[in-house]
């Protein structure tokens, strides 16, 4: 939710801060700004909408600052009007600041300095952060503005309730750029003479690979000279930055005509890098092995005398979140429950002894996510040790705060993921669930050792069963999905471990195409939702081999009889399936318990193909934003 950056060193910063607003933009499109600071003076430069109208503003505009700072808005206190849009400045114009997060008591520091006769000129909670810290500069000794502004953004911080990252400019410090977090992300990188913050490393990564992430109640002074890390009482921490793995390229499109087609072209890479990672490869039932089949490398108490799991989680990590119970309850036998965070948080359930509480977030900065893990620790800590939190968190960012919170994490590495429709970090996910309850059944002895092997060795196929339905059925799925691009409704039909597939093929197709899109148990749509089908609305259904097919067929069947165009994902070799629908979206045969990762690629390629042909911004669909820093 919003991406600020900014930069000080020897390069031009405008160029620097819009390449970097340009890799932060899914983060928030709704207006963009840059502020840099040149004789003395803030020029700052706003537009509304998305980054290319402040590009067309830019052009034929000279500014060789070399510090600025940029900020990209998903709007939350006001309109997206460029009156809104950050940088915001305090009303002798000498202060910048940019913001992501929430100033959550901004009406009354705003009716404080109001009284103090400062002018307001956005409805933004940012703009009384410039207004507060000015206010606070004007006592200030003015001999050191370097050495002021660092003591007037300690004590404003100390003002600010809420979440939030910042990044501050004073016109009269030309050669110093402050920034602080408190629970937002923020991330400093490292260059020759030049130093550069973010909201997110994909902005960093053109420029450097060493980088290191602010901790909350942090501040940090960047110079030409170097990088000073404090807390919120201005006191000296030492910090040792850390090297990424990531190059350039991996924030590109690589020839694909948008990201989220590319990061579905890279999920056979992500499978293998998955079980190249944690499934033990030399492991056979036969040799009846004493250590488990994967490396996860969970501390034993995390797991040991469970009883309960409950898993936390929002949007597509929920879906996720939803086959993992189905996991952990089928393999491991240990009860589950999932919680969208957002509710969770505000009607908890009951405690429950033994149990582990998972919170699933590919960004590991989703604020809803964030603070229902916080408040589940919380109210655990002072309990008996029966009680004791026990939180374990599966990400694809190991740096984000998620990782600061709890005992241990599965990493997904699944690598950037840019499109904000999630699709590769889905598939890591759900993944990391089975290697989970792999790793709990075997502890447990809830599946037999041959069973386990069965497992392993279905999981092993994946990759070339994925590249299968992307190689013999993307034309196929494109042409098919050009049939429904004026289609107003769906209907996803799944049941079992494939009913968060439905949910998952509906939130994809919703959110990038802007068709309304439901997905169902295909059980209950007799109990009501069966009358909103006519021939005007499309049903697909996941009927995948197992214990459900025929039942998935039937409820198919009914569907058809209300006249809905039946499409059906299923197996090549299913003829039974392939003479009840309409149309086929094929996959190769697998099992049941393995059938959700296969099934989902074609409803996310469907999905795509359907917003791509509206002629959509699939990557940066209306309203969204990659990273859901606020609640
Ligand atoms: C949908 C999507 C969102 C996210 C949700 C949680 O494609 O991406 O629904 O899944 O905002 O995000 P994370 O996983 O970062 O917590």
């Amino acid at each position: 939710m919003c991406g600020i950056v900014g930069y000080i060193g020897t390069q031009t910063a405008v160029n620097i801060l819009i390449e970097g607003l340009e890799r932060l933009e899914y983060r928030g499109y709704d207006s963009a700004g840059i502020a840099t600071v040149t004789e003395e003076k803030i020029e700052s430069v706003r537009a509304k909408g998305k980054l290319f109208n402040l590009k067309e503003k830019l052009e034929n505009h000279s500014n060789f600052s070399r510090l600025g700072i940029g900020h990209t808005r998903w709007a939350t206190h006001g309109k997206p009007e460029e009156h809104n849009a950050h940088p915001h400045l305090d009303n002798q114009q000498r202060i910048a600041v940019v913001q992501n997060g929430i100033i959550e008591n901004y009406q009354t520091l705003r009716d404080q300095l109001k009284e103090k006769g400062y002018q307001f000129y956005s409805e933004t909670d940012t703009e009384v952060i410039p207004i507060l810290i000015a206010d606070i500069l004007k006592d200030l000794p003015g001999d050191d503005p370097d050495k002021a502004l660092l003591e007037a953004i300690g004590k404003a911080v100390h003002q600010l309730e809420g979440a939030f990252a910042i990044a501050v400019l004073d016109a009269h410090c030309p050669e110093q750029l402050i920034v602080a977090r408190q629970q937002a992300p923020l991330i400093l990188g490292f260059g020759q003479g030049e130093f550069f913050c973010a909201s997110d490393v994909t902005a960093l990564v053109p420029h450097t690979n060493t980088v290191l992430s602010l901790e909350n109640g942090e501040i940090a002074r960047l110079t030409p000279l170097g990088v000073e890390v404090y807390d919120f009482q201005l006191k000296r921490l030492r910090k040792l930055p850390r090297t990424l793995d990531w190059s350039a390229t991996t924030v590109e499109k690589q020839g694909f005509r948008h990201f989220m087609l590319k990061e579905i072209y890279e999920q056979p890479a992500v499978v293998r890098t998955c079980l190249a990672t944690y499934l033990n490869e030399q492991w056979r039932a036969a040799d009846h092995p004493s250590h488990s089949p994967v490396f996860l490398g969970l501390d034993p108490q995390l797991t040991k005398n469970l009883q309960h799991i409950q898993i936390l989680a929002c949007g597509t990590s929920w879906h996720a979140g939803l086959v993992g119970k189905y996991l952990l309850e089928q393999l491991a036998g240990i009860p589950t429950t999932v919680h969208y965070a957002s509710e969770f948080r505000y009607a908890a359930p009951p405690l429950t002894p033994h149990t582990l509480t998972i919170g699933v977030t590919q960004s590991g900065e989703t604020a809803d996510t964030l603070a229902a893990l916080e408040m589940e620790k919380q109210r655990r800590l002072t309990l008996e040790d029966d009680y004791k939190p026990l939180i374990l968190g599966i990400t694809n960012r190991p740096e984000s705060t998620l990782a600061t919170m709890v005992n241990e994490i599965i990493n997904t590495h699944a690598g950037i993921e840019i499109g904000v429709a999630a699709t590769k970090t889905f598939v890591a996910q759900v993944l990391a669930f089975y290697f989970l309850a792999l790793d709990i059944a075997f502890q447990r002895h809830s599946l037999s050792l041959e069973a386990i092997e069965h497992i392993m060795v279905g999981l092993r196929q994946l990759p070339a069963q994925i590249e299968t339905i992307l190689e013999q059925q993307g034309s196929a799925i494109e042409a098919l999905a050009h049939e429904f691009a004026e289609t107003q409704d769906f209907i996803f039909l799944g049941r079992g471990i494939n009913f968060p597939i439905a949910l998952e093929g509906a939130l994809k197709l919703k959110e990038i195409s802007y068709i309304h899109a439901e997905g169902y148990p295909a059980g209950e749509m007799k109990h009501g939702p069966i009358a909103l089908l006519d021939a005007k609305v499309p049903v697909v259904a996941i009927a995948m081999p197992g214990s459900v097919h025929d039942k998935v067929i039937s409820n198919a069947q009914e569907a058809k009889a209300r006249d809905a165009r039946l499409i059906g994902v299923t197996p090549m070799d299913d003829n039974q399936a392939r003479s009840v629908f309409d149309d086929l979206l094929l996959v190769p045969h697998v099992e049941e318990m393995l059938s959700p990762i296969v099934a989902v690629i074609p409803l996310q390629l469907l999905a795509y193909h359907i917003a791509a042909r509206r002629g959509l911004d699939v990557d940066q669909p209306r309203n969204l934003a990659k990273s859901v820093t606020v609640e």
